[in-house]
């Protein structure tokens, strides 16, 4: 699905959070978010998915405003892990991937085997098929990442939108979630922290004081220049010999010994 947003802003009283951002994500596209922390990447996010209260500019999902679709027709296209999920703590794991299926369900078409069939995928796609039973108060936090993320896939969603989704994610799980959405066939915008993770989007949006400053393909826009003035850091482009890929090692620049 072809994600077009035009002119997006929002306010918090009279201080501006995020200010004029235009893009477009094509369908199937992997796009990444990268700022320092305040720089309006969540709430960037929150804009793209509907759901920040008086938002200024337009967001077109192919050909419809999002503003023209009813909660239900939002939630069967859009799917959106924030970065701190509300999840009533008395259900299960599969439960919780289950409510995934909402916006499919109806008085007409009740939960079936079809449904199951799909939390189950979603689940295994996260590696938490094993663990479907546990009680979600009970799980760590890079479980309950990982269940809130099987959550979205549930929903079959053709955007999907995902707020740093590997905080709190171990190393294998951080690659082995990277390497899922990169190979999902629907149109994926994340905000990433590791710059080196970022490295693996089809483009990259990098975000500062509310405005998108860059965006293009992740050598184009992760300059070293771009990396001081923004991260406020000094980074090396290391070469891994086995592949041939960038790899960035960063140095503080207020904390260098002279
Ligand atoms: N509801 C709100 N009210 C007031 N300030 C907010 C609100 N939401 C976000 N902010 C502020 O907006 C800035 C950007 O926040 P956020 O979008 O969460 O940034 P990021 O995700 O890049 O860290 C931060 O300074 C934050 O404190
Ligand atoms: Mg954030």
């Amino acid at each position: 699905m072809r994600l077009a947003a035009r002119a997006l802003g929002w306010s918090a009283g009279a201080r501006s959070i995020v200010e004029d951002v235009s893009l477009t994500i094509e369908p199937g596209e992997t796009f990444g978010l990268v700022g320092p922390n305040g720089s309006g990447k969540s709430t960037l996010l929150r804009l793209l998915a509907g759901l920040a209260p008086r938002p200024r500019g337009r967001v077109q999902l192919d050909d419809r405003p999002l503003t023209a679709l009813s909660r239900r027709e939002v939630a069967q296209r859009i799917a959106f892990v924030e970065q701190i999920a509300d999840t009533p703590e008395a259900l299960s794991v599969r439960d919780v991937v289950e409510l995934g299926r909402t916006p499919w369900l109806s008085a007409l078409a009740p939960f079936s085997p079809g449904d199951a069939a799909i939390v189950d995928e979603a689940l295994q796609a996260v590696g938490m098929g094993r663990m479907a039973a546990q009680a979600w108060a009970t799980l760590s936090g890079g479980e309950r990442q990982r269940v809130q993320i099987a959550r979205a896939l549930a929903q079959r969603p053709r955007l999907l939108i995902l707020d740093e989704p590997t905080n709190h994610l171990d190393i294998h799980h951080q690659l082995a979630l990277l390497r899922l959405v990169g190979r999902l066939p629907v149109t994926v915008v994340l905000a990433l922290h590791d710059l080196n993770q970022a490295m693996g989007c089809d483009r990259l949006g990098v975000m500062e004081g509310g405005r998108m400053v860059a965006c293009g393909p992740p050598s184009e826009v992760l300059t070293p220049e771009r990396l001081t003035a923004i991260f406020r850091v000094r980074a090396t482009a290391l070469r891994d010999p086995a592949d041939g890929a960038t790899v960035l090692r960063y140095h503080c620049l207020e904390e260098e010994p002279r």
